[in-house]
């Protein structure tokens, strides 16, 4: 009911701000350099773990009944129909690391497994944005789009080198650069958080994101404020484009004022 809708949006967001706090005030400490790593390119920090626990215990408390997925517990990774929070405490954990405020905390929310609630918030820079499955989206409370840029000269365009660096994922990575550069693309960013890249997105910052290799954590509060910003969210590889699979481990998100200047020449 739409009543429901707006206690998840309004938990999901006191949670956000509150692991904000937690995210911000470690971020104002000097850089460091012994966090830990889940591999050699793959960094987490205590201030994951601890934002983490805080936002489950508060679903935990709130919601008992409901599912999990979270990035650093992974309590619960398979995606079912049951109501379900899907957390990142940070995305963007290598900008956490290095100091730089491009970091966020993503929060979906899936029943039945549509998207009911989204919201990422950047507490360095104090940006929330959030979306429901009911309306549309919004940064800082004020109704957002994606852009209606449709020439890849004008084209701002994120992807992610990711930590997978295998020579399968190197080797698409650089030639997908090749196609946007060579295709005349005004600017191309990695700015290494999946989560804000979509966010950005909506907002009509950049016109397109995509990236092989992220987690559903990091795309389940995104995709939903990208679709309800107006933006076309799918899963699949260049020139083999599907429907968007929160599991499914790629992501390729644009303004469809874009598509006929992007497909076939860049995606
Ligand atoms: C990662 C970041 C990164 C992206 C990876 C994500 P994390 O999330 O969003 O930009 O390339 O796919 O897993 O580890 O910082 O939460």
């Amino acid at each position: 009911s739409a009543q429901a809708t707006e206690q998840y949006l309004s938990f999901a967001k006191d949670v956000a701000l509150e692991a904000g706090r937690m995210i911000r005030k470690a971020f104002e400490q000097p850089r460091v350099n012994n966090y830990g790593r889940k591999s050699a390119t793959d960094p987490v920090t205590e201030t994951d773990h601890a934002v983490e626990a805080y936002i489950l215990a508060r679903i935990r408390e709130r919601f008992p009944a409901h599912k999990v997925i979270g990035e650093e517990s992974a309590s619960q990774t398979v995606w079912t129909e049951q109501p379900t929070w899907i957390v990142d405490p940070i995305d963007g954990t290598a900008n956490f690391v290095h100091r730089i405020p491009m970091c966020a905390v993503s929060i979906g929310f899936t029943v039945n497994r549509e998207y009911i609630i989204g919201v990422i918030y950047n507490p360095i820079l104090n940006e929330l944005f959030e979306a429901t499955h009911t309306s549309s989206s919004k940064l800082n409370g004020q109704p957002i789009h994606v852009s209606d840029v449709h020439d890849l000269s004008s084209a701002c365009i994120s992807t992610e080198g990711g930590s997978d660096r295998s020579e399968a994922k190197i080797n698409w990575i650089l030639t997908n650069l090749n196609r946007m550069l060579n295709n005349q693309v005004q600017c191309v960013r990695m700015m290494g958080s999946c989560a804000l890249n979509l966010a950005y997105l909506a907002c009509g910052r950049l016109d397109v994101s995509y990236e092989r290799g992220p987690h559903p954590w990091d795309l389940a509060a995104g995709v939903l404020i990208v679709r309800r910003a107006g933006g076309t969210v799918l899963s699949g590889d260049f020139d083999n484009h599907s429907d968007f699979e929160l599991t499914g481990g790629s992501v390729l998100a644009y303004t469809p004022a874009l598509a006929g200047a992007l497909l076939g020449n860049v995606l």
